[in-house]
């Protein structure tokens, strides 16, 4: 079997990983290899750069290390990138706590958990490999062995700067046990590991009152106190907390904020000055990146707290809202529906776009610019140009914003909602006018939104239903057309063929009869009205959507009928209406004859090879469809 030989496979690479020496042997390694002397932040910066990092068109860095995890969030995420790099490069910011606030289920700790479990796997890796002293409780930095006397020499011999002390245990090991011969030490490669507790740690705060802070720098060990007499050995405490056991690494501080101020100026002397103050020894040294994170209410208290100032300039603190992206927003459904357990489960088409929709537009500010809807601001948002507005003024309208992204649904809220109705369904196919439903009782039930919120909220499942009704019928209409893409390419053909005469003066030779016509007036203006283009702007209507196939011509790019958005509405609405009376009889019938029964079962074929649907939702979506056509009448 397979499994047999990956196991063997797995041993044998941890025994080649594992490695065992004194300092005698690490010395040459480490001079040889100057990674193995990185600190804490930069081994983390490193391992972020290490899964690649991709420039976008606006020259803005992206990760590759986050790139399948956390979606839409690249502002802060650079940002904290951005933390990392000035702390490696010896930058004061290195000193200073991170601090991510955001509202609830915005990513916060599913960033922690990616930089963990990124640092474990990176610690088994040659470039992120860690060595320490062997039987270090704080598996600290053998560099930290080497005598100050001699460290300014070391520097100018390999470039390697040591800034660690030895920890009170390794000082007396090495007095005692070693007689002062630090070659004698003995030093292994470590692997990080929460489960462990080695390099990576977590704290959470209960009670601040009863709360001890050995959870945070361990304790005097009462059952060993005898042995050695004196409460101020160090063999006789437990260097245990989760400061000193994330020594090298990380620790996450959770809810930092709830903590007891006590807690709070421990890890401000160990981020100002790289050491834990623990009971009755000198400070103790120790290299490692602290992270927190805390909910709005919370953050703004403290910011509020004069008390608390000196530790204001001590934190970099990071705004992680929520994503207002629709289309990563789906992303991040997909995932955590990945993660449930509802295995053989059908997402139709659109079901995550709908709550997607509902969910961003919850988040959006009300724009301030006239003519911009919120819709279109979604739209915008997510990288559409929508009538009167493009790409580049994003810019001021972001700008125009207060707080946008903190407030809203949040993803865990629609995820228990699309569940809820999963399981009271039954079915093995979400669709969306589900969702939609589920959203909707969601809204009227939950317990903490205010009248006016629900209101809003309400109106914003409206909002999004009135998107999906557009959807579904564009998707039967579709569904109609043997091939819908080459119908439309045929039709913009013609159209441009026309405009393009219309604009030369000049006549247009029929492909049949190879007579010489007019540009066929009836057409183009049968297609534009469809987008509102008025009489009297059709010139320059024209005029625009020949500047752009010209364009695109001279970049050697296609222009095809979606090239255009207001020009592929146009044509898309052009051929719904050519066959609308098709579509709506046969869908709408109750009693189909043949024929509309030949032409049901191969629009259902379509939107089960074509569009993604399964034979349960195509028949809903066409039910669906009806039921808007008849209102139409
Ligand atoms: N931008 C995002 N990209 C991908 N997943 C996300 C994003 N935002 C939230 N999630 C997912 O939503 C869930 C909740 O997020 P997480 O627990 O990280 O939130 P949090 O900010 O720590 O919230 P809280 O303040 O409630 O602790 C996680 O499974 C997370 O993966
Ligand atoms: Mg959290």
């Amino acid at each position: 079997m397979k499994i047999f030989e990956k196991i063997d496979a797995h041993l044998q690479q941890h025994r080649t990983e594992t490695w065992e020496g004194t300092f005698r042997d690490y010395l040459p390694m480490v001079i040889d290899n100057p990674l193995l002397a990185q600190r804490a932040h930069t081994r983390i910066y490193n391992m972020i750069k290490s899964a690649g990092v991709r420039l976008d068109d606006d020259g803005k860095e992206h990760y590759a290390f986050f790139e399948n995890e956390l979606f839409g969030v690249n502002e802060p995420l650079a940002r904290i990138v951005e933390y990392f790099k000035a702390a490696s490069l010896g930058s004061d910011v290195g000193r200073r706590i991170l601090l991510l606030y955001g509202p609830p289920s915005s990513g916060k700790s599913q960033f922690v958990i990616l930089l963990k479990r990124g640092l474990e796997a990176y610690s088994r890796t040659s470039q992120g490999a860690v060595y320490a002293i062997a039987d270090c409780p704080q598996h600290e930095d053998p560099l930290n062995l080497m005598p100050h006397a001699l460290r300014r020499d070391f520097q100018e011999e390999t470039g390697i700067h040591i800034e660690g002390e030895l920890c009170p245990l390794c000082a007396l090991h090495l007095r005692e046990k070693y007689n002062e011969d630090v070659y004698q030490v003995p030093v292994k490669r470590i692997f990080f590991s929460e489960k462990e507790r080695c390099g990576i740690g977590t704290f959470v705060p209960s009670d601040p009152k009863s709360q001890d802070i050995a959870e945070l720098v361990g304790s005097i060990d009462l059952s060993t106190i005898g042995d050695f007499g004196s409460e101020s050995d160090p063999r006789a405490y437990r260097f245990d907390g989760e400061l000193n056991i994330s020594n090298r690494g990380m620790m996450e501080f959770i809810e930092m904020l709830k903590a007891d101020e006590r807690f709070l100026y421990v890890l401000l002397t160990l981020a100002q000055e790289k050491n834990i103050k623990t009971g009755r020894f000198p400070l103790i040294y120790a290299d490692e990146c602290v992270i927190a994170h805390t909910n709005e209410t919370e953050f703004n208290e403290f910011l509020a707290d004069k008390k608390s100032e000196a530790l204001h300039d001590r934190m970099i603190m990071v705004r992680m809202p929520y994503n207002l992206k629709v289309s990563q927003e789906e992303r991040i459904y997909h995932k955590l529906l990945r993660q449930t357990d509802l295995q053989g489960l059908h997402i139709a088409p659109h079901a995550l776009r709908v709550a997607s929709i509902f969910a961003v537009l919850s988040r959006l500010e009300e724009p301030k610019m006239a003519g911009l809807t919120l819709l279109k601001k979604l739209k915008l948002y997510d990288g559409e140009d929508v009538e009167g507005f493009r790409q580049k003024d994003m810019r001021t309208i972001q700008e125009q914003t207060e707080r946008e992204g903190m407030d809203g649904i949040s993803p865990r809220f629609i995820i228990n909602r699309i569940s809820s109705s999963l399981i009271k369904a039954g079915t093995t196919c979400i669709n969306p006018i589900d969702v939609l439903r589920a959203l909707k009782v969601g809204v009227d039930t939950h317990g903490q939104f205010k009248p006016a919120e629900r209101e809003r909220y309400n109106n914003l499942v409206a909002d999004a239903r009135r998107e999906y009704d557009e959807i579904a019928r564009t998707d039967v209409q579709k569904a109609f057309f043997v091939s819908f893409e080459q119908e439309a390419l045929t039709l913009l053909d013609n159209y441009l063929d026309n405009v393009e005469a219309y604009l030369d003066q000049t006549r247009l030779t029929d492909p049949i009869t190879g007579e010489e016509v007019q540009p066929d007036e009836k057409l183009m203006r049968s297609i534009e009205d469809k987008v509102q283009v008025p009489e009297y702007g059709k010139d320059s209507f024209r005029n625009e959507i020949f500047r752009k196939v010209a364009m695109a011509h001279r970049r050697g790019e296609k222009f095809d009928y979606t090239t255009h958005e207001k020009l592929k509405e146009a044509i898309e609405k052009q051929l719904f209406e050519e066959r609308r009376d098709t579509i709506k009889l046969t869908i709408s019938s109750r009693s189909p004859d043949t024929e509309q029964l030949r032409k049901l079962n191969e629009v259902i074929d379509n939107l089960v090879s074509r569009e993604g649907y399964c034979s349960e939702c195509a028949n809903e979506l066409l039910k669906y469809v009806s039921s808007l056509l008849a209102r139409e009448k």
